[in-house]
């Protein structure tokens, strides 16, 4: 069969569809080459906002509308949404073929095989993990990779509904993992990002490192000692990781991400509010205090390290004080970039009980805010690098047009030039920045080579 797999959501799931693919391709299975030509299509969701659920829901809808001239298509849900809603999907979604949880992936050959067999429709949303062996191979292609470190989540951010579609927080053996790593690096892949909700608790329920010799480094907590592992795999040029929390910002951690050479000047460190009242009520485990020592302890070993971060607006009872204060404390740290959620609320999450009490639009004012001041920022950070040269990872030809390609800084910023003869994907190359935006940095091509 040839399958496609439309993908919603966060880079969990991107990883969680290329290990569909790995296993589907291993049962025999190929990629289609687009959507319609398809024989299976599998949909991976996201729960996180109910938008992105009403988003997944619609292009379901419209797959099963398709099915009436296609019966034989099979048309399967995986993903947040699936763990979340399970059944029901079935029941609400006539000629829906299956729903698979999100610990179930590696049972999706076998279920494919069942549904072509008329055993349809299937629902496999099992809370015990199923082991997959795709984990430890590689995909096809691409100079750049997401592992899996650190499973599911057992923190209890009030309003975040991931520890209840992504069940507890599991990490693997390092052995896995680096395993995993190198293979990738094997077959060219050079940048790695290590995945998990809240990465740097990596090893910290399970021994990870049984039978390991003793780090060279001396690195003794888990987290830094793997990003040290990591970083010796000959080939590899760049390690990032993600998400982060103030709590992993240990010294350790600090000295590993300045002495390993391949890990990036970079930290995703979602903040969700600049009030200590609200990020008490959010439960996120930190006070303000502990963030900006965080963000001191990067900056005092890395100065050029970018900071990224997540902030949800309109959480339950804020109040427009409490906002202000976000605007100010964002303009105090600086940072590089941030992501803004308008709150909503989720089913089974504590927040949910509480009255959803910010008006939709004074959501929109105050995201409408944070952006454009945002923007502000990020163009002024962005305007510092006009005049010097910056390592360009080539990711390929620019979206927008076809004489200009892309590429990603250490840092993780866009950089837009013109390329050159015999420029491919992956290349590493030096690129003298001339003008920047809020988003984007534009140059021109200093060193060509790989
Ligand atoms: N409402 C709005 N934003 C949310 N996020 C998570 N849950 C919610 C919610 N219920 C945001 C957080 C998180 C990002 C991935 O999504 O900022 O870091
Ligand atoms: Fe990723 Fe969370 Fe969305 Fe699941 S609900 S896909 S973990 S963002």
């Amino acid at each position: 069969m040839k399958f496609h797999i439309k993908t919603y959501g966060c880079q969990m799931n991107e990883r969680d569809s290329e290990e569909v693919a790995m296993l589907l391709a291993r049962s025999g299975h190929a990629p289609a080459s687009c959507e319609a030509e398809a024989d299976a299509i599998v949909v991976n969701t996201c729960s996180v906002r109910e938008k992105a659920e009403v988003k997944a829901l619609g292009k379901i809808r419209m797959l099963l509308a398709a099915k009436r001239e296609q019966p034989a298509r099979i048309v399967g849900v995986m993903g947040c949404m699936a763990q979340r809603l399970g059944e029901s999907l079935v029941r609400r979604l006539r000629g829906l073929d299956f729903v698979v949880g999100t610990q179930r992936l590696a049972a999706i050959p076998a279920i494919l095989d069942a549904v072509r067999a008329g055993k349809g429709p299937i629902v496999d949303c099992g809370e015990r993990r199923l082991e997959s062996e795709a984990s430890l191979t590689h995909r096809a292609g691409g100079h750049s990779a997401l592992v899996n470190i650190l499973l599911g989540c057992d923190r209890r951010c009030s309003y975040c509904v991931v520890p209840l579609v992504r069940g507890r927080e599991w990490s693997r053996p390092a052995c896995q993992v680096l395993e995993e790593v190198g293979a990738l690096v094997r077959h060219g892949v050079r940048d790695i990002t290590l995945l998990g909700q809240s990465v740097m608790s990596y090893g910290a329920k399970q021994s990870v490192w049984e039978g390991a010799p003793a780090s060279p480094g001396g690195y003794r907590e888990p987290f830094p000692r793997l990003l040290e592992a990591v970083n010796a795999i000959p080939g590899l040029k760049r390690l990032r990781f993600m998400s982060g929390h103030p709590s992993g910002c240990t010294e350790e951690l600090v000295r590993a991400m300045a002495e390993l050479p391949a890990v990036c000047e970079h930290l995703h460190l979602p903040v969700q509010s600049g009030s200590d009242r609200i990020l008490k009520r959010m439960n996120r485990g930190y006070t303000l205090d502990d963030y900006r020592e965080a963000v001191r302890r990067i900056r005092a070993r890395i100065p050029a390290a970018a900071v990224t971060t997540d902030i949800i607006v309109g959480f339950p009872s804020e109040t427009p004080a409490e906002f202000e204060e976000t605007r100010r404390f964002m303009d105090e740290i600086g940072f590089d970039n941030a992501f803004i959620f308008k709150y909503a609320p989720r089913e089974g999450t504590t927040a949910a009980e509480w009255k959803d009490d910010v008006s939709a639009d004074e959501k929109m004012r105050r995201n409408k805010i944070l952006l454009e001041e945002q923007n502000r920022r990020s163009l002024q950070i962005n305007e510092k690098q006009v005049g010097c040269d910056c390592e360009v990872r080539v990711e390929g030809v620019s979206r927008r047009t076809a004489a200009r390609w892309t590429g990603l800084t250490r840092t993780a910023k866009s950089v837009m030039f013109e390329p050159f003869a015999g420029i491919q994907e992956g290349d590493s190359i030096r690129v003298g920045i001339e003008r920047a935006m809020p988003q984007t940095l534009y140059g021109s091509v200093r060193l060509p080579g790989r």
